[in-house]
């Protein structure tokens, strides 16, 4: 077999057979497969598709290339999450313990932020003491007495797709619904969950700017897991804007806390419960969506959440006291109000230009090797519909530096303000099964 036949086959739209992809996937992971011929193979790709099949096969020959976790010890149906990706995203720091506390096992693998989005790792290491690597026993040990457990993604975990993203993010590959479907599924099918419920995210600051963009890679993900055998659920959530008020890793925490007791933001609520349901309906906990609603709603209101929450906090090493009081997680040394220069109401904020304004005050990575400042981001005193008069405050800065006229203009920039009240849009816009 040669690798520029394959690249040819594809090129000119003809179906790539398993023995093909696989030869691919594993000459490139081993570095037989050169750089340039698999950049070529992406671009064939990205203009030529692929069906289901030949998706199904890329995403196991992708699962194939590294360790693939054996959650065997793990009593219950194991169900996963993975969100695609936004500003202010702090759902899984919610629906995880929240889903645990329904008694649905949670061993969860998350990443951290790159560019404008957040990494849930990189949200709990606010926590003085967290320890986001477990050994494997111990991680099986706490999902079993505690049902939720979260580390960090293991460096061998679809090491294809590490590979090939890389080269995807240099060669204009990245936006290619089976390039995209076939690497997430890859790491969750790789991470041995059972079940998976995707939040795929549509808008402004999301990969997938458009609802039909949105729908086609989602029905993909589902076609694969189930092609797959895991029960997968795609959630279109909206990020047209930010999630939630806070943007950052401490105060997203400690929004994400204010959730769990019950109280939070109506938006983020809707969208952690709605995850929440789809999760523990496919882990066996409720018979539907709606009965699982009424008994999420019930283990927020009696603190059964927010109690799972802690225990995981303690047992990963993380300084508890923090969930009683959340001032107790690193702080700024400046907060900055942002005051509204005109009347009306706020039509939209720009998702992907907040995200930057936290990236630039350090909260979140430019470059993979850049170090956090856990203490700094962004908190909105205003939302899309929000009256607003002239003075109000829209955000608050919380920075480590002392000149921050660039980021009030950025945020200034990123809220438009008109005079007729925006008609809603719903946090949820679809779910594919
Ligand atoms: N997230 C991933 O993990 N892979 C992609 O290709 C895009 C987003």
């Amino acid at each position: 077999m040669r690798m520029v036949d394959i690249i040819q086959r594809k090129r000119d739209g003809g179906k790539l057979t398993r023995e093909q992809i696989y030869y691919a996937v594993e000459g490139f992971t081993r570095g037989d497969i050169p750089d340039y011929q698999m950049s070529a193979f992406a671009m064939a790709v990205f203009f030529r598709g692929m069906d289901e099949e030949e998706i199904a096969d890329l995403t196991m020959a992708m699962v194939n290339s590294g360790d693939v976790v054996s959650l065997a010890g793990i009593r219950g149906v194991k169900v996963d999450k993975h969100s695609t990706g936004g500003v202010g995203d702090k759902t899984s720091l919610v629906v995880v313990p929240l889903v645990a506390a329904a008694g649905v096992p949670v061993a969860k693998m998350s990443g951290r932020g790159l560019g404008h989005t957040g990494g849930t790792v990189d949200k709990l290491e606010s926590i003085r003491g967290f320890r986001i690597e477990l050994p494997n026993e111990q991680f099986v040990r706490n999902v079993n007495e505690n049902k939720m457990a979260l580390v960090g993604q293991s460096g061998n975990l679809a090491p294809a797709d590490k590979k090939l993203y890389a080269l995807r993010d240099v060669t204009g590959t990245v936006n290619s619904i089976p390039l995209i479907a076939s690497s997430i599924m890859s790491k969750k099918i790789a991470s041995g969950a059972d079940a998976i419920v995707l939040d795929v995210k549509v808008g402004s600051g999301a990969f997938m700017k458009s609802l039909d963009d949105a729908k086609a890679l989602a029905s993909t993900m589902v076609s694969i897991g189930k092609s797959l055998k895991r029960r997968t659920i795609a959630v279109l959530s909206d990020m047209s804007e930010p999630l939630g008020t806070e943007i950052g890793n401490a105060n997203e925490v400690a929004e994400a806390i204010e959730l769990l007791r019950g109280g939070g933001e109506p938006r983020l609520k809707e969208i952690c419960l709605t995850l929440a349901a789809y999760m523990t309906v496919a882990g066996g906990a409720y018979p539907d969506v709606a009965a699982a609603r009424r008994g999420l709603e019930e283990l927020l209101q009696t603190g059964r959440a927010l109690e799972t929450f802690r225990t995981f906090v303690e047992a990963q090493g993380g300084d508890p006291a923090i969930v009683d009081d959340p001032g107790l997680l690193p702080q700024p040394a400046v907060t900055v109000s942002v005051r509204a220069e005109q009347e009306g109401y706020v039509q939209s904020i720009d998702a992907e230009a907040a995200g930057i304004a936290a990236m630039m005050l350090g909260a979140g990575r430019e470059k993979k090797e850049d170090a956090i400042d856990y203490a700094v981001g962004l908190s909105l005193r205003k939302k899309v519909g929000d009256p607003v008069k002239f003075g109000d405050v829209l955000a608050v800065i919380r920075s480590n530096r002392e000149q921050n006229q660039d980021i009030a203009e950025t945020i200034l920039r990123a809220y438009t303000i008109g005079a007729e009240k925006p008609e809603p849009v719903p946090v949820v816009h679809a779910v594919i099964e």
